[in-house]
């Protein structure tokens, strides 16, 4: 019995114009990137599970619940990557990228895996556009960064967009503040809260402030809000880099709320967001995360950064139609083919695009595969044709033939083309 496969749950075929709309995306972003001093580079997609538990945190819902982990068959706990800043970082402590005194700014594209209830906007294997920005904790590094972002967003012409940031704190005022916020938490009886709070009350309260049940919004409504106690290092970072942003018409908007699913954060963090694409509205997130390359292994230095999810983005673009091929060449009996074989290679090497037919067919087939592959001419080699070294050239839109001589095939090609480009435009 034939088996028959079906792809894995919250796994996706890419292809057809979805692949123009994914090269649309990676072209913007290797032509903006550069500009800001990004280099890409190309990290592994499996790593050491320990990776992300150490850099990602125990506690969040990505090392607890999503990620995909396997013993490989020495029994070493290994994990796709369910993000891309853990595997960089790694990759620049190991290969000594980063030092003191030195900034390292570096992209990557690829996708990523998260074993999450898939819906729209919401894959278990997704693909991310990545930046990282190490070695500083200036202000003018996080504007630069959430610019390049913006000029990225732009350059793709997305409907629509916000800008959320809030200053989540540095290891100085936060454990203070998370301290007023657990007081704050027990003023409501444990039971009032839903269940996944109850256990973030204890394990991860800032994630409280994000909880999207209402009986819980409704109670930290009135929270302590994080920048309110902000210490004398993080307000001023943050004001700076809001006021960098808006000299440059990058209008932020402050959400008391946004506090990110992963614990590396300090400091500025950030999301855009989209109306248009359902309930899965981020359609990029980053923000600061000094300690972090330090914390595995790396030199003690600070980084920020962000990633797109490819999938949200191409959402929000409109389909893009494949470019026409230029010609389909057909050659009318099997004795011709070696021939046409040989005019095809010419054109593909002179910069045309098309195909040939492989069989003899009736010409009524043929024309209309021709037809079927949109070519903007149809090249016809038949033997009356190849007898005095030609080629007949029928533009299909308007069927207006020329004969056209093998011999200079690819320059009067180019001038047929070059008048049908003039015609039309
Ligand atoms: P994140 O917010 O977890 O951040 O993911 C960034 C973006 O990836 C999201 O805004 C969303 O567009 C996309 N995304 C996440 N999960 C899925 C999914 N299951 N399906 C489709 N798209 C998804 C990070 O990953 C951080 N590592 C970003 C960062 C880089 N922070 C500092 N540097």
């Amino acid at each position: 019995m034939n088996e028959t496969f079906k792809k894995i749950k919250g796994f996706a075929d890419i292809y057809g114009p979805a692949v123009a709309v994914f090269n649309k995306i990676e072209d913007a972003a290797r032509d903006i990137f550069p500009r800001y001093g990004f280099e890409e580079m190309r990290p592994p997609i499996l790593e050491a599970t320990h990776l992300f538990q150490r850099s990602i945190g125990e506690g969040t819902d990505v090392v607890q619940k999503e990620m995909f982990t396997f013993p490989d068959r020495k029994g070493r706990s290994l994990s796709l990557r369910p993000e891309a800043t853990a595997g960089v970082l790694r990759a620049c402590a190991e290969n000594g990228l980063v030092q003191k005194g030195n900034i390292a700014r570096l992209f990557t594209i690829g996708p990523m895996f998260r074993y999450e209830r898939p819906q729209k906007g919401r894959m278990r294997q997704f693909h991310q556009i990545n930046c990282e920005c190490l070695g500083t904790d200036s202000p003018f590094a996080d504007a630069e960064l959430i610019c390049m972002l913006w000029q990225f967003l732009t350059r793709l012409h997305l409907p629509s967009l916000t800008l959320k940031i809030n200053s989540l704190g540095c290891n100085e005022c936060r454990p203070a503040y998370l301290e007023n916020l657990r007081k704050y938490f027990a003023r409501f009886p444990v039971e009032s809260w839903c269940q996944d709070c109850q256990k973030r009350i204890v394990l991860n309260p800032l994630r409280v402030l994000d909880c999207k049940m209402p009986e819980c919004r409704e109670k930290t409504r009135l929270a302590p809000r994080l920048l309110d106690n902000n210490c004398p290092k993080c307000a001023p970072h943050f004001q700076k880099v809001l006021s960098l942003l808006e000299g440059q018409g990058i209008m932020a908007e402050v959400d008391h709320r946004l506090v990110r699913g992963l614990d590396y954060y300090q400091k500025i963090a950030f999301e855009v967001v989209s109306d248009n694409i359902g309930a899965q509205t981020a359609v990029a997130g980053g923000g600061r995360y000094d300690g972090l390359l330090g914390l595995i292994g790396g030199p003690d230095l600070p980084g920020i950064g962000f990633a797109c999810g490819m999938e949200r983005l191409a959402l929000l673009i409109d389909d893009i139609s494949a470019p026409l091929p230029d010609f389909y060449f057909l050659s009318l009996d099997d004795g011709l083919r070696q021939r046409a074989f040989d005019l095809c290679e010419r054109l593909r090497g002179a910069g045309f695009a098309g195909e040939m037919n492989y069989q003899s067919e009736s010409m009524k087939s043929l024309l209309r595969a021709a037809s079927r592959s949109g070519a903007k001419f149809c090249l016809i080699l038949g033997p009356d044709e190849n007898a005095s070294n030609e080629v007949i050239a029928k533009n299909m839109e308007t069927g207006v033939q020329n004969i056209v001589s093998q011999e200079n095939l690819p320059e009067r090609f180019g001038e047929l083309l070059n008048l049908r480009a003039k015609l039309i435009s």
